[in-house]
This record gives C-alpha cells, structure tokens and sequence, in this order.
C-alpha cells in the first residue's frame, strides 16, 4: 500500500536504509553508481551560475554519497546535508564525519535566509506529498536551486507493474519537464540551465543477476539511448529519464 501520510513516509526511509549484511552493501553501491551521475548533473549546472558555489547544502540528502562526490569533484567548500530519515544521518555520519549532515523535519531548515550559496534537490521532489513548500524552503535557504527528479510522466511508467515499483520506493509523484518548470514559477524560481539523461549501461544493468537478464538490459539500454539520441522529447514521453534543472530567485 502507498505510504502518504508523515509518519508512514518516514518509516518508509527508515526501512530503506536499514538493509543488514550484503544487501547493505549492495544498495551501498547502488546509491554510490547513480550518484556518480547525480554529481556530474551538478557539477555541469553549477557552471552556469555566475561564480562557482561555495556553500552547499543538499536537502534529502539520504546517506551522504552525493555531498561526498560533490566534494570529490571540488565542487564548493562547505557542504552540510539535511535528512528526515535518522538511519541515513547515522550512514552518513559515518561517511562525512559528525554534523555534517543533520536531521530535520522536512519542512524547515534551521538556517537564515540565503545562507548557502547552492541547495540541491535531488530525488526528493517525488517523495513529498506537497513539493512546493519543501522547493520554497530551500529557496528561501539558497540562492540557487538544483532540482532532480526522474521524469515518469511516460508510457512505459503508467504499466501497472512499473507503477508498483514506484510507490514500494515511495514515488508519490509522475512528473514531467512542464511540471517541473511550474513548481519552480511556483516558487519564485527561474530556470536557467536544464538537462536530461537516459542513464548510462552500468544503471540501466546492476540488478541484472543472470545472463539473460543482462541481456535484456543492455538491450533496453541500447534501445532507450537510440531513442532518447534521436528526440529528447521523444524519450520522455515514452519512458523515464531524468531531468536536473538550476533554477535562481526570478
Ligand atoms: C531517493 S533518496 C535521494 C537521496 C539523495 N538526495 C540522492 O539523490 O542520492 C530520497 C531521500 O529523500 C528523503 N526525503 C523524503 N521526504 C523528505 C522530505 N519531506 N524532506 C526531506 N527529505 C525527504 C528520504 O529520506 C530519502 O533520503
């Protein structure tokens, strides 16, 4: 059953970050593969800011992997995370050192206003029951925005099988680009860079245990990035890549 309400959500994030033994580490790397990624998205948007971002804060920012890949890239000098999941804080913890990443409550981050120079975003949207006030939060937070999210407003999403597997991973939301531009009006946002990506082999294969499992995925994989190279558009509505966007105060 899809989990809507504080309390459930919450559980929700609990239980993805308790995994035991291998499957720990499992979903360790996992998490380490699509944040790779996640940061190279940063990394580009932020080029496109004025000057380079100094303080970072990333909001939902789960087990740390990204803020840590953030830094590897040298991307700004000061990073800190916010999180309502404790497991995730306690993991990340563990990866960035004490304090860095926080617990909050999802709703207000306890800092002035404009205190960072970049908030990010990422995969945290689709969580949210209502996205806005999250996205003005860490606007009023930031003076840039990165926003993340897979698009899933596609044909290949809507199959009752693949709508399954988005609400058991906590997915409250289908977006696509429009909606993503229109939360950022919302919030007072302009968008100022954007881009999408169809995930690369290593993605679209990790889960793939067997022979013929990897078969098919690389042949997904093939089909999807021949698509998505031919039309962009295309690909989104026929199936799900994901969309990053910066976005400044209007
Ligand atoms: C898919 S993970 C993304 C983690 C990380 N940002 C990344 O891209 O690798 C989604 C994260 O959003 C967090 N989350 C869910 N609802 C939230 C909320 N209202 N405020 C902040 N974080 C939230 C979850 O605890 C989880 O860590």
């Amino acid at each position: 059953m899809q989990a809507t309400g504080s309390a459930e959500l919450r559980d929700v994030y609990e239980e993805q970050y308790s995994a035991d033994g291998d499957d720990a580490a499992r979903y360790g790397r996992w998490r380490a593969l699509c944040a790779d990624g996640k940061a190279d998205h940063v990394v580009r948007l932020a080029g496109a800011l004025g000057e380079p971002p100094r303080r970072i804060a990333e909001v939902g920012c789960g087990d740390g992997v990204l803020l840590e890949l953030m830094e590897r890239r040298g991307l700004g000098d000061e990073h800190r995370g916010y999180e309502i999941s404790e497991k995730a804080v306690t993991i990340a913890g563990d990866r960035l050192g004490a304090g860095v990443v926080e617990r909050f409550d999802g709703e207000h981050l306890p800092v002035p206003d404009g205190a960072y120079d970049l908030g990010v975003l990422s995969h945290v949207l689709e969580h949210v029951p209502d996205p806005l006030p999250l996205l003005q939060e860490t606007a009023r937070a930031c003076r840039a925005v990165v926003v993340e999210v897979p698009l899933e407003d596609n044909r290949s999403a809507s199959r009752p099988e693949a709508e399954r597997g988005r609400q058991a991973i906590g997915h409250l939301h289908r977006f696509n680009r429009g909606h993503v531009h229109e939360l950022c009006a919302a919030a007072g946002l302009r968008v100022e860079a954007e881009l999408s990506d169809p995930l690369p082999l290593k993605v679209h294969t990790f889960f793939a245990d067997s022979a013929p499992a990897r078969a098919k995925a690389v042949a997904k994989a093939a089909v999807r990035r021949g698509v998505y190279l031919a039309s962009a558009k295309a690909a989104e509505r026929a199936f799900t890549v994901h969309y990053a966007c910066l976005a400044v105060h209007q």
